[in-house]
């Protein structure tokens, strides 16, 4: 079911965005709510303020303040930009963001994150199915997972001269976890370039699982044959795994992950129910047929 953006926001937004998307020379963009939103509750549907999308973040690279990101990377400079996918495919290549622009026009996605902090905001983003990009190599045998990296860059990034994560951020996720066409490139929001504190000028979203998952500023994706140890991973084992799916049903250590509070919604807002797989569950359960999800958390 396709429902226009148009019927989820507030009149001004909607026409500044497609004052936005036509300079970007967009028009053609698919507009279309992401089915899991329609599961859930009026108020949680409606687009998160641009204002509190670019101002409250996660960006350790840049401090672990939720303001930091917004206030310290206003100068990062990330133009040009390449990303390298290398590994274990036959041939290694590189792309320049100017060819990516070209070869995988965005559309608009409508997509939920939900931190595992306990936060979600609703996010029109501008991207492009990742296994768009992934099938321009091809992969050997031994590929099984594929690998994220984030850029590495401490002149520009004061959070990178402190031991903070391991880095560069690192992220993984299973060949066909990838491939599902949810998956994402993102090179904007609002119809405008990806800002800064989001993760210019390219980054990964995947609905199904936490925000940390959809790691940005990516400069390198590589094919390899065993499960990648994320940052995160490797920060604290025992609260973050491989999988990170989205799950009311499995705990935090130490907290619940049953509900979560939508940013913008003011503080007397209350939690809404966090659904299975961010809502996606008829897309992506089958991804995980058979699979103990407490022990593959
Ligand atoms: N990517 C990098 N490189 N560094 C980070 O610290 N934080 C993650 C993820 N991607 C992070 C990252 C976390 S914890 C979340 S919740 C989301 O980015 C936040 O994305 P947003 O700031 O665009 O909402």
């Amino acid at each position: 079911m396709k429902i226009l953006s148009s019927e989820i926001t507030p009149e001004k937004i909607y026409k500044n965005r497609r004052k936005f998307i036509k300079q970007l020379g967009l028009t053609s963009s698919v507009f279309y709510l992401a089915p899991g939103l329609l599961n859930s509750t009026h108020a949680s549907n409606n687009l998160t303020d641009y204002n509190y999308v670019t101002s409250y973040n996660n960006y350790y690279e840049f401090g672990t303040g939720k303001s930091d990101p917004a206030q310290y990377s206003k100068d990062f400079i990330s133009n040009p930009w390449s990303i390298t996918i290398d590994g274990e495919v036959e041939k290694k290549i590189i792309l320049s963001m100017d060819d990516i622009k070209k070869l995988f026009p965005s559309e608009e996605r409508i997509y939920r994150l939900r931190c595992v902090e306990g936060w979600s905001m609703v996010i029109p983003w501008m991207g492009f199915s990742l296994n768009k990009l992934l099938k321009k190599v091809n992969p050997t045998s031994k590929a099984k997972y594929v690998k994220f990296e984030s850029v590495l860059d401490p002149e520009q990034m004061r959070g990178q001269r402190y031991p903070i994560l391991d880095w560069p951020y690192k992220e993984g996720l299973r060949i066909d976890e990838a491939m599902h066409p949810l998956t994402i490139m993102v090179t904007g929001l609002y119809g405008k370039e990806l800002p800064n504190q989001n993760g210019s000028p390219i980054r990964l979203m995947v609905p199904w699982k936490y925000g940390f998952k959809s790691a940005k500023a990516i400069v390198k994706i590589s094919f390899v044959e065993k499960m990648p140890t994320s940052s995160w991973m490797k920060a604290s084992p025992r609260e973050y795994g491989f999988y990170s799916n989205v799950n009311p049903n499995v705990d935090h250590p130490r907290w619940s992950q049953a509900t979560e509070r939508v940013i913008g919604e003011g503080i007397m807002s209350p939690r809404i129910p966090t659904l299975m797989f961010n809502g996606y569950e008829e897309e992506v359960a089958h991804l995980y047929k058979d699979m103990d999800l407490k022990k593959y958390y």
